[in-house]
């Protein structure tokens, strides 16, 4: 419930992606939002605004001239906490840049001082005209925020080139960004965040690697950016898609890892290892691929480099460090002990062995602790103990 107790306008114009506007206001809403959505006369045409009532189980407003609603445009104006306008039409676009007020939306737009972000969704022709960009630069300039257009297929066919609306879930990342980030100590921050396995190759096509899925660390990396923060993730082999914000590098050894989280560590305000490194990779890499008919294969294997305990030197002064602890049984001892080794403000204990829990499944339960005790969440999902592990980083920063 990231946006419990805040409003949003949400602006519909008449574009095709009006049906992705439907996914955006039930988000918004599922997130806590009181969303006041705003259709234009064009946008009638593709959704009903019972659509939106339903929704958001609010009243949906289309027009200047509703009789009991004589100042709607100076009150929605007022109230909310950000503005979006998705999709934003062409049409849309250079009516609110010329600052034209001949419908609600344009209104509440020119009357508001609430932040606006716009979401472009048109034809890629249409968007590459000069008169679209001009319009596009003109409320950029007034401090407007801008999400996609993304490349990718357009409802008259395949396209390369922007045009298409930025999916639901990547608009409302930049809502919370607008609306968290606005007061989150995470704000402007470099956050760095490492997620799922290492691989470590045994010869030309068998590796050494362990179950991590990547999920925790995406999930983190995707809330930081939700609140304001600058966000690099480096990411071991996994399939999850790339989160929406963070600037993505992608690593396959723990060496590779090390390598990385040097490079960037000097710059990171807070350091998240979320990562599950192979901890041991073989001496020496077999040539080719052994077969089975030249009877076993003998492992010879070596610690790989510990980078939480190699990186401390490389350390910002008075950067926040938060390690991970998995382990089996009741393991706060040792979990402590890694904290105190890795110079860790914060170790997030996890049990493999727990349904529910570690590698794997969408859900964690955890222990934070810190320097000066434990704090036990209950069985979340991963974007919310997230969350909490942020909380906790937002108190140290
Ligand atoms: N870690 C690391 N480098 C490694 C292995 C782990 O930086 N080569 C980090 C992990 O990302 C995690 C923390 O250290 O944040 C603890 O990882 P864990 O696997 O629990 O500990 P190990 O150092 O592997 O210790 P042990 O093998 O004794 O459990």
């Amino acid at each position: 419930m990231s946006l419990a107790g805040r409003r949003v306008v949400l602006g519909v114009s008449g574009g095709i992606a009006c049906y992705k506007s439907c996914i955006l206001a039930r988000r918004l809403t599922e997130c806590g939002a009181a969303v006041d959505v705003i259709l234009t006369a064009a946008a009638t045409e593709f959704v009903r605004p019972l659509t939106f009532e339903a929704l958001t189980r609010r009243p949906v407003h289309t027009s200047l001239w509703d009789r009991d609603r004589a100042l709607a445009h100076i009150d929605l104006a007022r109230t909310p906490d950000v503005i979006v306008v998705a999709p934003a039409t062409a049409n849309l676009l250079s009516r609110a840049a010329q600052g034209l007020a001949d419908d609600l939306l344009t209104a509440v737009l020119l009357a508001t001082r609430a932040p606006v972000l716009v979401a472009p969704s048109m034809n890629d022709e249409m968007y590459a005209n000069a008169a679209t960009q001009r319009s596009l630069a003109m409320v950029r300039e007034r401090g407007w925020a801008v999400v996609g257009p993304a490349i990718g297929a357009l409802a008259e066919g395949p396209s390369e080139r922007p045009g298409r609306m930025a999916e639901p879930e990547d608009i409302l990342a930049e809502v919370e960004r607008l609306i968290v980030g606005a007061d989150s100590r995470l704000s402007g921050r470099r956050v760095l965040v490492t997620a799922g396995p290492t691989r470590e190759p045994l010869d030309a096509v068998r590796v050494l690697t362990n179950p991590s899925s990547g999920k925790m660390g995406y999930s983190l990396a995707a809330r930081a950016f939700a609140r304001g923060a600058e966000v690099i993730l480096i990411a071991g082999p996994t399939t999850l898609p790339p989160p929406y914000g963070p600037e993505v590098v992608r690593i396959t050894t723990t060496a590779e890892l090390l390598q990385a989280v040097e490079q960037r560590l000097p710059d990171a305000d807070v350091l998240i290892m979320a990562a599950a490194p192979a901890d041991f990779a073989p001496r020496v890499v077999a040539d080719g691929k052994p077969s089975r008919s030249d009877g076993g294969f003998n492992l010879d294997l070596v610690p790989t480099p510990d980078v939480l305990e190699l990186t401390t030197a490389r350390r910002k002064p008075g950067a926040v460090t938060v390690g991970f602890a998995l382990e089996t049984g009741t393991a706060t001892e040792r979990a402590r002990s890694k904290r105190d080794r890795k110079g860790l403000d914060l170790i997030v204990l996890n049990r493999a062995d727990e349904l529910g829990s570690g590698f794997e499944v969408d859900t964690n339960r955890v222990t934070l602790i810190g320097e000066h005790g434990e704090t036990p969440l209950e069985l979340l999902p991963k974007p919310e103990v997230a969350d909490r592990i942020l909380d906790a980083v937002e108190r140290l920063l």
